[in-house]
């Protein structure tokens, strides 16, 4: 089943979704798919649905009867009856559909959150029905759709009904950044990595940005103000939707606090509790919170495994914390030269670079494993060196290990310094080197490689033993 034009890029998602859809095995198939906002899971089902001749029914917030009315009758249309069958509770409609003659399926459902929040009952009915299923050897397909993360999550997890019972679980995740170049058809890599500082990798703020891509790095300041800083356009909204949309939450004003101090780089719990004026304890379910929503990632200290970071990983909101959300106001009377003459600098010293240092990361796990020395990488992520005797630390951007083999020392596979705006040179490998004789104690770094990362260049006469890495290369990667 070929995929459609139109789907850009998911060939692993869509081959997934069609095996899934078109197995032919006596057996019941129920499918999770899930996913942050915006990330095309519905663009993907439906076209499922479409190809297949299957059933899409999108759920939206309503009573339980209403909900059950407005699927009884999208059923009855797929099956070309003159009415609607009557359907008085859940349990009638899913033993309903679990009694048709297989081949008039997949049956997809998306936003099934919707559903269960008036229904909660709908799991456990489901998960007998499948029970049911399998002992009579009945091949429906089953396909659960939504994107509130955490209820998605909760879905599979634990004691939870459904637990153990899918024969598909996917994350519809945004497109990694060297796709996203491909997806707004950028030449040039330093606007790439521009535009993803803004836009990252989800699909649908192409569209929101009504499809306007900057033409240049020249035109780069422009498009932001025509784009994500203008009112009219639905992308300006964005990170505040997504915010009250994807979590659901009341306290709104303490979540973007929290949000806000880890976009200005305030990135440890204590940090963050400091800046938002509370206690280490009285975050933490909001750092849970927004960590099971997928826009919180934690990553903890390579060389310090009980400290962990926090990151935000839709740049979208980023970028709203730093530049747009304390010129609200400004914002919505349509002053966006004026917002970008008050906060645009704040981009250039809090936004793209911390943003580049992850594209730098995101980049060692694409890279060749050759890059470092031919072992697959066991773990990438950023870790702080003590230096006690110069009562200083270092801070490394980009650390590849090796795979942990038991008995042995962990391997230390490259140290790596990133640098968005700064031509890179012997200063940079020296405080590498430094850290690499501190780490020697604990860590095998008999052959670890020194590497700089540069969007401005290197300095002549680098120890060619040191990798540099710039913009062409970030972006030459091969799936
Ligand atoms: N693979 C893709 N290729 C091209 N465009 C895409 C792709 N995925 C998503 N889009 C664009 O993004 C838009 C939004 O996608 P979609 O509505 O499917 O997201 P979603 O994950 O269902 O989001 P929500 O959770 O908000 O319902 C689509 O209408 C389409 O314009
Ligand atoms: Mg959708």
């Amino acid at each position: 089943m070929q995929k459609p034009d139109r789907i850009f890029a998911r060939d692993g998602e869509w081959d997934a979704l069609v095996r899934f859809a078109s197995g032919t095995t006596p057996h019941p198939g129920l499918g999770v798919v899930s996913g942050r906002r915006r990330q095309g899971k519905t663009f993907l089902i439906e076209s499922l649905a479409n190809l297949t001749g299957g059933l899409y029914f999108g759920a939206t917030e309503a009573t339980e009867t209403e909900s059950l009315a407005l699927f009884a009758a999208a059923l009855g249309r797929h099956l070309g009856q003159s009415s609607p069958p009557r359907l008085d509770t859940w349990d009638e409609a899913i033993r309903y559909l679990f009694a048709l003659e297989p081949g008039v399926g997949p049956f997809i459902i998306d936003e099934f959150p919707y559903l269960t929040k008036g229904a909660p009952a709908v799991p456990s009915i489901i998960q007998r029905e499948i029970d049911r299923a399998a002992f009579a050897q009945h091949p429906i397909r089953l396909l659960l759709c939504g994107s509130a993360m955490s209820v998605m999550g909760r879905l599979l997890a634990g004691n939870a009904p459904l637990r153990g019972r899918a024969t598909l679980e996917m994350i519809v995740r945004p497109f990694e950044y060297w796709r996203a170049k491909e997806f707004w058809e950028l030449e040039d890599p330093r606007l790439a990595v521009l535009v993803h500082s803004v836009v990252g990798g989800t699909p649908a703020y192409r569209a929101l940005a009504r499809d306007d891509t900057p033409q240049s790095v020249a035109d780069f300041e422009d498009w932001i103000k025509r784009t994500v800083l203008n009112s009219r356009t639905p992308l300006m909204r964005e990170a505040r939707y997504l915010l009250e949309e994807e979590m659901a939450v009341r306290d709104t004003a303490l979540y973007h606090s929290v949000l806000a101090a880890v976009a200005v780089g305030n990135n440890t719990r204590g940090g963050i509790a400091n800046y938002v004026g509370r206690k280490s304890t009285d975050i933490g379910h909001h750092l849970v919170v927004l960590e099971d929503s997928g826009l919180l990632r934690a990553q903890t200290d390579i060389f310090r495994s009980r400290r962990a970071v926090y990151r935000i990983a839709e740049p979208l909101v980023t970028f709203y914390e730093v530049v747009m959300r304390s010129q609200w106001g400004l914002l919505e009377s349509g002053r966006a030269d004026t917002v970008w003459r008050l906060s645009g600098s704040k981009f250039s010293s809090q936004i793209i670079g911390p943003h580049f240092e992850q594209l730098c990361r995101d980049f060692a796990l694409w890279a060749e494993p050759e890059l470092y020395g031919g072992e697959l990488p066991g773990e990438i992520g950023s870790g702080v060196v003590a230096d006690p005797s110069r009562r200083s630390q270092i801070e490394i951007d980009v650390v590849v290990m090796g795979a942990a083999s038991s008995g042995q020392r962990k391997k230390v596979l490259s140290l790596g310094e990133v640098k968005w705006g700064e031509v890179m040179g012997r200063r940079h490998v020296e405080r590498l080197e430094r850290a690499k004789h501190l780490l020697s104690r604990d860590y095998d770094t008999s052959e670890t490689k020194l590497a700089c990362y540069s969007g401005a260049g290197f300095e002549p006469g680098l120890d060619p033993e040191v990798l540099t890495i710039g913009l062409e290369q970030l972006y030459a990667v091969t799936p």
